[in-house]
């Protein structure tokens, strides 16, 4: 793995760090600055070797193609990188940190052309530039032309070959310049390593979510890693009714019944004892509310919304024995406080359980662990939602990890 402690002679030298600053923001304000504070240590390494650096991070989606103008204007109004560009400053106080509104051409050049030592440049984000997500091959070079080595510390964006997390590091590596991951990547790669390898046993998943047809392949990744994989949330209805149960309103995925019954058939599957149903999803009667067990039918207008009590009950058994974890989606609607119980208990079994290695794998687990007050306890907890369950589907291999080598 090449990592930032092998880059020397930086005084001076211009290098381009792909960050993922793609942090939720609510207006103008960055709602959650984890992704910010993770990427410090590369960061502050690399100006403390005297180097003069380049952020590009991506902030949103921005649908190119489909939309007229006027609707693009109005997706970068609300992905604009200068919403973050004040917390990156508040943490690198001491240092001169400057942003750049522009994402390409010769105003982008002077700009990183005049950086000095120690100095910061904080471009405007990455996909206001059409070609970034499709890895256009000019636009890499252009980046790459400004630049003399580059550091991979996006994790959550180290499953997409964009042209600022793979073209540009291609460009360098053919001209010979130096391109390394920085410490979070090797954090990451570390910790979800364990997980991809899936040598430490018993080996747990436990995985939630809405849709199974989105985590196909990486069911049928732990299913060849795990000794069992416990499923909860939304998706666990669609293996209910391939199982022949009634499941009233709850969103189910027809079409993946086969796919469903399949995967029980392995016996490594454990699926919700009892469910927390409901008259509806934000609509529903608070009197309504009630528990049904797996053996009973749900009844039509009612939905589940959570894992039951005799679940966590035997999910929590299950992973005290655990000696490796992987988890991957909520329970049940945690946003909610009616239908938080699974997903705390799921938190709370997993970090009273001492022996475990336990990783979250990003996303919305990640943001439910850190609500209830549970994400400080876990071994590991992911920058990369997307990222992470495409680790673990593709042997550890990701387009943003292999180009560095
Ligand atoms: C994420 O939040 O998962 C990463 O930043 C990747 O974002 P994307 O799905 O928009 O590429």
């Amino acid at each position: 793995m090449h990592t930032i402690d092998s880059l020397t002679n930086l005084e001076g030298k211009k290098i381009l760090v792909r960050v993922d600053f793609n942090v939720p923001l609510k207006g103008q304000e960055v709602r959650d600055d984890n992704r910010i504070v993770q990427a410090l240590p590369t960061i502050k390494a690399l100006l403390e070797k005297g180097a003069a650096l380049v952020l590009m991070s991506h902030l949103g989606k921005i649908k190119w193609g489909k939309v007229d103008d006027a609707e693009i204007a109005n997706e970068k109004a609300k992905n604009n990188m200068e919403f973050v560009y004040p917390v990156l400053a508040k943490y690198l106080a001491g240092y001169t940190v400057k942003f750049s509104p522009v994402t390409s051409g010769p105003e982008l050049k002077e700009a990183i052309a005049s950086l000095k030592a120690k100095e910061v440049l904080l471009v405007q984000n990455t996909r206001y530039e059409k070609g970034e997500s499709k890895n256009n091959p000019d636009l890499a070079k252009e980046w790459a032309s400004y630049v003399d080595g580059f550091v991979m510390d996006a994790f959550g964006s180290a499953h997409r070959a964009h042209a600022s997390t793979y073209g540009v590091p291609e460009v360098l590596k053919v001209e010979g310049k130096p391109v390394a991951l920085g410490y979070l990547m090797e954090k990451e790669v570390k910790n979800l390593g364990a997980c991809v390898k899936g040598d430490i046993h018993p080996y747990i998943a436990i995985l939630g979510g809405f849709k199974v047809s989105d985590k196909i392949k990486v069911i049928d990744s732990l299913l060849k890693k795990c000794d069992k994989i416990l499923i909860g949330g939304a998706m666990s209805y669609t293996f209910k009714k391939a199982l022949g149960a009634h499941v009233g309103h709850c969103p189910v995925e027809d079409d993946q019944l086969d796919y469903a019954r399949k995967c029980y058939a392995s016996g490594k599957i454990v699926l919700p004892f009892d469910n927390v149903i409901a008259d509806g999803f934000d609509d529903y009667h608070k009197e309504n509310i009630k528990v049904v067990a797996a053996s009973e039918d749900i009844p039509d207008g009612y939905q589940g919304l959570d894992i039951g009590p005799k679940t966590v009950a035997e999910f929590s058994k299950i992973i005290a024995s655990a000696k490796l974890i992987f988890w991957n989606g909520p329970m049940g609607v945690f946003e909610d406080p009616n239908f938080q119980a699974g997903t705390i208990g799921v938190c709370k079994a997993i970090t009273e359980n001492k022996e475990v290695f336990s990783v979250i794998g990003g996303g919305d687990s990640a943001a439910a662990a850190k609500q209830f007050g549970f994400a400080d306890k876990f071994s590991h907890v992911s920058t990369g939602g997307g990222a992470s369950l495409e680790m673990i589907e593709n042997d550890g291999h990701l387009p943003g990890i292999d180009i560095i080598g």
